[in-house]
């Protein structure tokens, strides 16, 4: 069941899924367009999420319509590549404006043009030590990714920064060095998680829309975690078994914020802190280690 993981090729440091790379021209010279929308997120930081709330608020808050498509295909994924099928460029290419596109790019890797049209970027963060839980389950069950090895394997390749799209460290603190110079709403999957409505109504006013507060009590509900893990247009259950096995763990798999407390050990959790105060020296960016 594993035969198809290949092992990650670098990109200026980054390793990245090798498709990608054999397409990298194709990527960096993707053409963005001014009315283009960017969802941005290290992997596993609330991709999914954020982009079925955005459909919701450009759908006036009509789930039917967004059920119209599995949640991949609704957003082409910038820098996907599965040849022979049509990479992420080739649909975003294909798609009609105003377009909404994703990525888990880091600001040293995104197509300058993003850049130079001056995009919307909508950037969602979560707290590393949940996210390196969330990416080591999502790494045993997904056949397209390395092994992850042991949990404490997989602890040091990710803090060294190892895994698919590079260190968390410098991908969070290069979108949080954007905010001042372009168009960038950064959430934090902890602040959704709190307090939905409130955020969710941030992401509205960023995309230039109005929805009164009916609409935006139906989206928190159709957009939180239980919906979303039985919905199969949200939760991954289309996608073939030799790619994403998801009796090994689910897509949808807790939804929860501090799930790391039931990974780390002591140990690996005063290292962590260490690393971080490190890596992140110098940067205004503040996440609740203890959560
Ligand atoms: S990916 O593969 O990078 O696109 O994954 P991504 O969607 O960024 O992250 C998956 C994690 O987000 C959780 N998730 C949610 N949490 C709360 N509410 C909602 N609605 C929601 N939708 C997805 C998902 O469960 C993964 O986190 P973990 O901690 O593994 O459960």
């Amino acid at each position: 069941a594993t035969g198809s993981r290949k092992p990650l090729v670098e990109v200026a440091g980054v390793p990245l899924q090798a498709a990608m790379v054999d397409n990298w021209s194709q990527i960096q010279n993707f053409e963005a367009k001014p009315d283009d929308l960017l969802i941005c997120t290290y992997p596993k930081s609330g991709t999914t999420w954020i982009q079925e709330i955005v459909d919701m608020i450009q759908q006036d808050g009509d789930e039917v319509k967004c059920q119209r498509a599995i949640i991949q295909h609704r957003h082409p994924f910038i820098e996907w590549a599965r040849p022979p099928q049509p990479s992420g460029v080739d649909k975003a290419n294909a798609m009609p404006s105003p377009r909404t596109l994703r990525t888990h790019l880091s600001t040293v890797l995104l197509p300058p043009s993003f850049w130079e049209k001056h995009c919307k970027f909508l950037y969602v963060a979560r707290n590393a030590k949940d996210c390196m839980v969330s990416y080591y389950h999502f790494q045993r069950m997904n056949n397209v990714l390395p092994d992850p090895g042991t949990w404490e394997e997989y602890f040091e390749t990710f803090v060294n920064g190892k895994v698919a799209w590079g260190s968390w460290f410098d991908h969070v603190r290069g979108w949080w060095d954007m905010r001042d110079r372009y168009q960038v709403l950064f959430l934090f999957y902890e602040d959704i998680k709190r307090n939905p409505k409130q955020e969710i109504q941030k992401v509205m006013q960023f995309m230039g829309k109005n929805l009164g507060e009916a609409v935006l009590d139906k989206i928190v509900q159709e957009t939180s975690f239980e919906k979303m893990k039985e919905n199969p247009m949200t939760n991954r259950s289309t996608v073939p078994k030799s790619l994403m096995d998801l009796s090994i763990s689910s897509f949808m798999r807790k939804g929860t914020v501090g799930d790391w407390k039931n990974h780390f050990t002591v140990a690996q959790n005063e290292k962590f802190e260490e690393i971080y105060r490190k890596k992140m020296d110098g940067t205004s960016i503040r996440f609740c280690l203890e959560l």
